[in-house]
């Protein structure tokens, strides 16, 4: 009876409290998917080997190198060209079942256009994959992280509607050619960076300094495209191929300032439907198109700064938001931080000159005055319960839509000894576990990431890696830190015990 009690409450995830000395078991449930990933662009390396072409992020980082915190680029990197065995070999270590990593899409088709394929390139993904599949660790291929093609950034890039039937036989190619062996898609990664911090303001490539529209029609097109790729793929592979294809999303919890506050919980709503419902609504929303607060708000100050009846967010026709809603087999979240949420009185432009996405929606966002634990990030501060919240909130205004963690991880800035990374992922997957036991579809959980890599605007000086990678050996040689083992031995289980 108690080995039977003591199975029941470990499958439940209760904790086997029998005495204080004994540790915290709970498990996950037993479909539960392990992975860690990384993407194309942080540490592949090889940016122009073997016919490769340029992509936004390599023209930015050669043409203006100081946009970088430390004058670095994705030249070389972690050298995963050249060090792909390495990596599996890694990926194995730490006892997961699935490998997230994106393709780059100028290293198959060089010029992003499909009548010049690379086959240097599609070499390189096949043989990954076929190491992958050796070890029964399953590829989750992301299809574009961040790396469009210069040559199409030239046509306007995501603001040019164009770019769907583009994007379309990109991913047609990627589909035909990878998708016997790869049963995990997702097509965009983090559309709102991409649009945003792309086009709205100078921060990622490629680096728009146009608020308040492009970022508009970069997700009205990313939205539109993503939909175009997931109709095909279930039309025309997915019976045969029998996998899955989703969307990666990112947000941070926006929670109210002063939990008292009546403005302060409608403020954290309309930045969770500016941010995240931005994509999320269009695709998984039972009314489809973007939130309501979105299109009432952009109307109405569009009106104000003298475009007539025009908005600036663009509108979906009824066949358009037929055709978007519902395209994803599951939600996949990026989620790190948290912030705190309040008006903006002053009504001024925030951050940035009007009119801008941030404007539009009249927050301030804040993690000033928090006693929540600080990181190697500026941007990420340590608070387990913004996991527990985002998670709910998506269960609850999505229907309860299965959900794929699909990156989860901190930043330190180095050292083997990550024990404040080990302490991040045991309470942010406390934090998991406790959104699966109030009813959150949360299907697997993919740490961020596999190695310190290449991270955008900071170059190396933020290290999200559960491998510390040393930048100064030519073999870029890989060490587990810690974290490494802790983790392992989390999916191995696949339980927490802390
Ligand atoms: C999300 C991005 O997808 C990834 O590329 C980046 O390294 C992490 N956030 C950490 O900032």
């Amino acid at each position: 009876l108690l080995l039977l009690v003591l199975e029941q409450s470990l499958c439940y995830g209760q904790p086997a409290n029998f005495n204080s000395t004994m540790s915290n078991i709970r498990r996950f449930p037993d479909f539960f998917m392990w992975g860690i990933g990384t993407s194309a662009y942080q540490i592949e390396g090889g940016w122009n080997a073997d016919g490769k072409g340029e992509s936004i992020w390599d023209y930015m980082v050669h043409k203006s190198p100081a946009k970088i915190l430390d004058n670095t680029n994705g030249d070389v990197s972690t050298d995963s060209y050249h060090q792909w065995q390495r990596d599996v070999q890694m990926v194995k270590d730490l006892h997961v079942g699935t490998y997230r990593f994106s393709i780059a899409w100028t290293r198959i088709l060089p010029n992003g256009f499909i009548h010049n394929v690379s086959q240097a390139g599609i070499d390189y993904y096949n043989n990954l994959i076929d190491e992958l599949l050796k070890y029964n660790i399953k590829p989750m291929v992301t299809i574009y992280h961040w790396d469009m093609p210069q040559r199409l950034q030239e046509l306007g890039g995501w603001t040019n509607p164009e770019i769907i039937p583009i994007f379309k036989e990109y991913a047609r190619l990627v589909i035909e050619t990878f998708g016997d062996r790869v049963k995990l898609w997702t097509t965009l990664n983090e559309p709102w960076h991409v649009c945003e911090y792309g086009y709205g303001v100078d921060y990622m490539a490629p680096a728009y300094n146009y608020p308040g529209i492009p970022s508009y029609l970069c997700a009205h097109n990313m939205l539109k495209a993503h939909a175009e790729v997931v109709h095909m793929y279930r039309d025309e592979y997915q019976e045969r191929m029998g996998g899955r294809i989703g969307i990666t999303m990112d947000s941070a919890w926006h929670e109210p300032k002063n939990s008292d506050s009546v403005e302060d919980h409608e403020a954290s709503e309309r930045t969770m439907q500016f941010y995240l419902g931005w994509f999320a609504h269009p695709i998984f929303s039972k009314f489809g198109n973007y939130p309501k607060v979105m299109i009432k708000r952009i109307r109405a100050l569009s009106k104000q700064q003298g475009f007539g009846s025009r908005s600036r967010l663009p509108e979906f026709t009824p066949e358009e938001i037929q055709r978007i809603k519902g395209t994803a087999d599951f939600f996949g979240i990026n989620h790190y931080t948290s912030y705190l949420v309040t008006p903006n009185d002053a009504n001024n432009t925030g951050n940035f000159p009007i009119p801008s996405w941030n404007h539009d929606m009249d927050v301030i966002n804040t993690q000033e005055g928090v006693d929540w634990p600080t990181s190697g990030s500026k941007w990420l501060r340590v608070y387990p319960k913004g996991m527990y919240n985002l998670l709910m909130w998506i269960h609850r205004e999505y229907d309860a839509p299965n959900i794929i963690v699909t990156e989860n991880g901190v930043s330190d800035r180095g050292g083997l000894e990550d024990y404040a990374r080990v302490d991040y992922h045991n309470h942010y997957l406390s934090a998991v576990l406790d959104a699966i036991e109030d009813g959150a579809n949360v299907m697997g959980y993919i740490g961020w990431s596999l190695m310190d890599s290449f991270e955008w605007k900071v170059g190396y000086a933020e290290k999200f890696g559960l491998y510390h990678v040393n930048f100064s050996s030519p073999e870029r040689t890989r060490t587990p830190k810690i974290s490494a083992k802790v983790f392992a031995n989390i999916c191995k289980t696949n339980a927490l015990d802390w």
